[in-house]
């Protein structure tokens, strides 16, 4: 087992749900750190005196299948609790005697759930009789093995939450750990908390510590490059290796010339000045602007736009010489799209550039300390790393920049006055208190000039399209309401003090069926 930090932990074994890592960052919301181990690495040999509970998670597997898992019978007599999750709770179960058998009706989704016991597990859980969980199985436990009692019972699982008090084991056949099910985060707290008896002992500094000691660990002496865009992500990765290995890491910040207003000044500002990074600043916007020249196919602009990026990294990473590493500020949201966990394969809508995401051919070892954490969790720890505020609470930008906000074909002419446009919406969102409440928000040229009149002159400009969304991780998103007042204001703000616009329009449309962005 891999852990550096000695301290108390709820272990978790995972036997393949896409949850695992959900119920890892549960508890640590709660305040307790946790491992998790896969369940063809853990013996019960392993299981020492600072693990003081376990929780088994749920999987695609059979427990009749015992080709396709192994879990160490002797773990269940180590005299610690166990909670099982769906897999989990039909695994504990058959090993203390149950059984399990495919259940007449797969559950899928919502379902209602009657408590018909009190248990220390579901203390505040049920705020009526019945409460709401979100079920994701195709068997179930058929017969509960003895010295277990049910707590609670769905119509398609009698046995949905089970105990031994006894032993302290626990089974639940939903998954408390996803937001669709009721209180599921008061039952988790129940189980280390009151069952487990563990203490806080888990925050963000924590975090911070055990991450620099494992970037340490991984790298040594070597190098390491990291394509840093200024994002929440790339920042984070940056700061967190500038402070485990500083001067052996290499940032190489292109300027594409379809950044945001000032935005290069201000991560040289940041990066460089005010944290002293060895930062590589490439002004390759002439490079940008001639490739992209003429083109007005969107996806065509997308492979330009990486290549380009790539040509230009390969570049400058050759320059620094004997490169081991690269870092990248891979979430695990992105991991999970990227292995697409449902298996089902999904069109491809828009080829998403992530800076940091396509150097593959440069035979780099990957650095991805972040791979484990969401995004929120991954905002709180920049905060712990004195990135400031503002890198923190930006807005997510496409790694394309504002090449697919200027839809048709791009000109110096264009960006300059979108920029400026941008400029304006973004500081009168900031100004007005607005900007933390949408989740990401920008300035789009179209590509259409319209007739308008200004002062007593017939004016002939483009058209501004201003986008505001509201939206948990980017799937999905809808749009934000503003005032009239303010969106009277803005609009008379940009076409007053812009020359090129003379007409704004906002866009109200959902994602889906639209995107985020407009190409
Ligand atoms: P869409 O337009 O697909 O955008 O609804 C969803 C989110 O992804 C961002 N986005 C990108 N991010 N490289 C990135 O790093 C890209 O190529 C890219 N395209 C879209 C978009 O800004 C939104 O936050």
């Amino acid at each position: 087992m891999n852990l550096d930090l000695d301290l108390n932990k709820i272990l978790i074994i995972d036997f393949g749900s896409q949850f695992t890592q959900l119920i890892a960052r549960r508890v640590r919301e709660l305040g307790v750190f946790s491992e998790i181990i896969s369940h063809k690495k853990i013996k019960s040999k392993n299981i020492n005196n600072s693990i003081k509970g376990i929780i088994l998670s749920g999987g695609p597997l059979n427990v009749y299948d015992l080709k396709k898992y192994s879990f160490d019978k002797n773990i269940i007599q180590k005299k610690i609790p166990i909670l099982g999750i769906c897999f989990g709770h039909q695994i504990l179960s058959k090993i203390n005697g149950g059984k399990v058998k495919q259940s007449k009706h797969r559950e899928f989704g919502l379902a209602n759930i009657l408590k018909k016991k009190s248990s220390p597990l579901t203390k505040n859980f049920f705020k009526k009789k019945h409460t709401k969980v979100w079920m994701s199985h195709a068997d179930q436990v058929s017969k509960l093995p003895s010295n277990f009692k049910v707590i609670a019972s769905s119509q398609n699982s009698k046995f949905a939450i089970v105990a031994n008090e006894l032993k302290k084991f626990y089974g639940v056949q939903f998954h408390p750990e996803v937001t669709h099910t009721d209180n599921g985060k008061i039952l988790i707290s129940n189980f280390i908390f009151s069952i487990c008896k563990i203490r806080k002992n888990w925050s963000t500094k924590n975090q911070r510590i055990k991450l620099i000691k494992e970037v340490k660990t991984q790298v040594g002496n070597d190098k390491v490059i990291c394509a840093l865009s200024g994002g929440v992500d790339s920042s984070v990765v940056a700061q967190l290796l500038n402070k485990a290995i500083g001067k052996k890491l290499y940032c190489i910040f292109v300027n594409t010339g379809l950044l945001r207003k000032n935005e290069e000044k201000q991560v040289i500002a940041t990066f460089k000045k005010k944290l002293k990074m060895n930062l590589i600043y490439v002004n390759a916007e002439k490079e940008f602007i001639k490739n992209l020249k003429n083109i007005s196919d969107p996806e065509k602009k997308r492979k330009i736009i990486g290549n380009l990026f790539i040509k230009i990294f390969e570049r400058y990473a050759k320059k620094i010489k004997n490169v081991k590493f690269l870092a990248q500020g891979t979430l695990y949201p992105d991991l999970i799209e990227s292995k697409s966990v449902t298996g089902s394969k999904t069109s491809k809508i828009k080829s998403h550039h992530n800076v940091g995401g396509l150097p593959k051919k440069m035979k780099l070892k990957l650095v991805e300390p972040l791979k484990f954490l969401f995004k929120d969790e991954v905002r709180k720890l920049g905060l712990e790393l004195n990135l400031g505020k503002e890198i923190i609470t930006r807005h997510p930008f496409p790694g394309p920049g504002l090449a697919i906000r200027i839809p048709g074909i791009i000109t110096n002419e264009k960006i300059k006055i979108l920029k400026e446009a941008d400029f304006y919406f973004i500081k009168a969102l900031k100004d007005y208190g607005l900007y933390n409440k949408i989740w990401q928000a920008y300035a789009a040229l179209l590509p259409v000039k319209t007739v308008g009149v200004m002062g007593d002159n017939r004016t002939y400009e483009y058209l501004c399209l201003l986008r505001a969304i509201t939206s948990e991780d980017g799937m999905t998103a809808d749009f934000y309401e503003f005032k009239k007042s303010f969106i009277q204001m803005i609009s008379n703000k940009i076409v007053n003090s812009i020359r090129g616009i003379n007409r704004v329009v906002y866009d109200v449309t959902s994602k889906p069926p639209s995107t985020i962005e407009l190409e």
